[in-house]
């Protein structure tokens, strides 16, 4: 049994959310997603963060964040779309984690998007569409860079991303239809 995290990382909107409280229940694991333990531990939701503060700050209580779940053991953790601009991030979840990076297409990205733009500080009021492929294009080698393991989840269901990441991580093969 593999005993390392796994670690969702990805843009917003590619289900590492879904994906990892999902993953969790099948493996009776602990999860645990940075964006809710941020809220909880500032008692703050991510917007208000944003709004009262600003960016820089809420960065470094990310990263504040993403240390202390870096010692957990055995769990899933799904993370924020932008752990990936700082480095020790992504140092810190490997001591004890795989990264698998969700990874979907831009097409795919807004049309998950649509209907969640406004609890997202980064895409609230503004051209949203454009400011999702900006920031995309700029964090895309971030990504690829801090992945163990790509995850395409271009048309596919959570279902199946899930085995595939079950495949790799602990090798447990898909339920068979008969
Ligand atoms: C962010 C992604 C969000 C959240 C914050 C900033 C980003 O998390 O951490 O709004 O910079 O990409 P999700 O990826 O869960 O939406």
């Amino acid at each position: 049994m593999n005993e390392k995290n796994i670690v969702l990382i990805g843009f917003m909107g590619t289900g590492k959310t879904t994906t990892g409280r999902a993953l969790a229940q099948r493996l009776n694991r602990k999860f645990l997603d940075s964006d809710y333990c941020i809220e909880e531990r500032y008692k703050m939701s991510i917007s208000d963060i944003f709004a009262l503060y600003g960016e820089e700050k809420f960065r470094q209580w990310e990263q504040d964040t993403i240390n202390d779940l870096s010692k957990e053991k055995h769990a899933v953790i799904s993370t924020g779309g932008g752990i990936v601009l700082k480095e020790e991030n992504i140092i810190k979840l490997k001591e004890n984690g795989k990264l698998y990076l969700l990874s979907g297409s831009l097409e795919t990205i807004i049309s998950n998007l649509k209907v969640s733009t406004d609890d997202r500080p980064l895409l609230k009021g503004k051209d949203w569409i454009a400011a999702v492929e900006k920031l995309l294009n700029c964090r895309l080698q971030l990504y690829n860079n801090a992945a163990d393991y790509i995850i395409d989840i271009n048309k596919k269901s959570t279902l199946s991303i899930l085995d595939e990441i079950l495949k790799i991580h602990c090798n447990i093969k898909p339920y068979k239809m008969i």
